[in-house]
């Protein structure tokens, strides 16, 4: 049985449709994380499970039971908003407190040794007597955790909770939440429209796009085999590259054909390939299957390079040592890690084959 279970879950509003038709299972004990672009339905479809939100169809399933129209109070969540919405004029303590004391039917003791609890795995331990505007940006952020820790709820919301961080802040705050889902087996959605951290965080991630599910996977499976262009570009940064298959060649048609079916010999096709998938060599260096084209710059970012090379009227970017003698105007050939292609559709942007 799945800790949540969303089926054909649609959000319309009188002039649009947020969400459309939505399907997804989300197994106990995952971190699955929903991303995509802004506006296109994460924090709806978030919301819809919490019970912030009406749905206008489908059903909502959690840990079995239907919810679809179940008060938020009844659903056995416990959310984290961007924001945090602590309670300003309460202390640490009391905004982990107070929801359980309110609503719950814990004995005080048992609330007290809650918070103790979430507030040492947390280390904010030290912080209980102190009142949200006496905490930095990232003690915020775990004093919202701890005031969903607490509840032990079955599933745990997250709606974009490090985009208020710095960078240096966020990638601890990634760590920290990696070791208490780790540590506490706990389910959770996550929300964020920021592709590294779905890649980081999630065990299987959602990407969604202008209110469609476009695919759901594991991160590596949704990074190398990615269902579609939209997928594919979104997805990894820098951005896939799309190349068009070199007509002129007919040994690289031919082994096109071999391993990727004719699929990627019909008009139109597109292949793609991630920057660190091409390797630049000199004129000399084509092969089977080979782009030329002319580098137009180089970025040297310390530990690597990324070199963007004009091929025919398309800039393709490519990864290479730091170091690596490029200059602007050099005549160049790209060659692709053969076993990485990837044959979209022209038109439809479906992938339609990689490697068999
Ligand atoms: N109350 C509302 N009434 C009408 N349209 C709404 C309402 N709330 C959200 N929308 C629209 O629904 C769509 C999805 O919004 P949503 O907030 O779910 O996007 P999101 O993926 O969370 O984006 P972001 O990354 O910017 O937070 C957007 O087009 C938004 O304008
Ligand atoms: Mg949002």
């Amino acid at each position: 049985m799945s800790a949540i279970s969303l089926q054909g879950i649609t959000k319309r509003y009188p002039d649009h449709v947020a969400v459309d038709r939505l399907d997804l299972d989300v197994q106990a004990g995952e971190f699955m994380v929903l991303v995509g672009p802004s506006g296109c339905g994460k924090s709806t479809t978030l919301r819809m499970i919490a019970g912030l939100e009406d749905i206008s169809e489908g059903r909502l399933l959690i840990g079995g039971r239907d919810v679809t129209h179940a008060e938020p109070h009844e659903r056995d969540i416990a959310m984290v908003f961007q924001s945090y919405a602590l309670y300003p004029h309460m202390t640490v303590y009391m905004n982990m407190a107070f929801g359980l004391l309110r609503t719950s039917k814990l004995s005080r003791d048992e609330v007290d040794q809650r918070v103790q609890e979430a507030a040492k795995r947390l280390q904010i331990t030290e912080l209980l007597h102190r009142r949200p505007n006496e905490l930095s940006g990232g003690q915020r952020q775990r004093v919202a955790i701890g005031r969903a820790l607490v509840r032990k709820p079955k599933v745990f919301l997250f709606d974009e909770p490090l985009s208020n961080l710095d960078a240096k802040l966020r990638t601890h705050m990634r760590g920290e939440l990696e070791r208490l889902h780790a540590e506490l087996g706990i389910t959770i959605v996550y929300v964020t429209h920021d592709q590294v951290e779905a890649m980081t965080l999630g065990t299987r991630i959602a990407v969604m796009d202008r209110g469609h599910l476009r695919q759901v996977g594991a991160p590596m499976e949704v990074y190398r085999q990615p269902a579609n262009r939209f997928v594919a570009s979104f997805i990894g940064s820098p951005e896939m590259n799309f190349l068009p298959v070199p007509d002129s060649m007919a040994s690289g048609r031919a082994w096109l054909n071999d391993h990727y079916g004719n699929a990627a010999l019909q008009p139109g096709t597109v292949l793609g390939l991630r920057p660190e998938e091409l390797t630049l060599s000199g004129m000399a260096g084509a092969s089977a299957l080979s782009w030329s084209g002319v580098v137009q710059r180089v970025e040297r970012l310390g530990a690597e390079a990324y070199a963007q090379i004009r091929v025919g009227n398309a800039d393709v970017l490519v990864r290479t040592e730091a170091d690596a003698a490029l200059e602007t105007h050099q005549p160049i050939v790209l060659t692709p890690a053969l076993s990485r292609l990837r044959v979209f559709d022209g038109q439809s942007g479906a992938l339609l084959a990689t490697q068999r």
